[in-house]
């Protein structure tokens, strides 16, 4: 399911482009620095950071930062075939439940996932992250 090495040099440079795109974070209230970055089905790389608020439940995260801004500078019918999420902060980086089931709409079950996990890179299938996504078409667990 994961996998802690032979991670290819390509998910690698996409952990690279997340980690960067958490020096931008607006992270006033918690200090948590987090980037995400998506690889699109045409190659490009669309990255976006976490952006916090007073009233912390507005908070959005890196992950749909990042799928916000690639569906408006790119249109409705993008495709992620693999995505980084990274954190300064030293700490363990798998995205939360809520991104998981944003990340569904777009994301290919196949798609590799790599994120932080116990000081080093860890990559694995988007289906293997959040099996069972919600889908209003879903019957049965089917
Ligand atoms: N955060 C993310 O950006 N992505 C996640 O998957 C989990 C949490 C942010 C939200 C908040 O700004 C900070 O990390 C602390 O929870």
């Amino acid at each position: 399911m994961s996998e802690r090495t032979a991670i290819e040099p390509e998910l690698l440079s996409l952990l690279e482009a997340a980690l960067e795109a958490a020096d931008k974070s607006y992270s006033p209230y918690s200090g948590f620095k987090v980037g995400a970055a998506l690889r699109l089905g045409d190659g490009s790389i669309v990255a976006g950071t976490n952006v916090e608020n007073v009233s912390y439940g507005l908070t959005i995260c890196a992950e749909r930062a990042a799928l916000a801004r690639a569906v408006s500078e790119r249109g409705p019918g993008i495709r992620v075939g693999a995505l980084a999420v990274a954190n300064l902060n030293d700490a363990a980086s798998p995205p939360c439940g809520a991104c998981r089931q944003m990340l569904a709409e777009f994301v290919e079950p196949d798609a590799r996932v790599v994120f932080l996990l116990d000081g080093g890179p860890r990559a694995m299938r988007f289906a293997d992250l959040l099996p069972l996504a919600f889908n209003s078409s879903t019957k049965e667990g089917r």
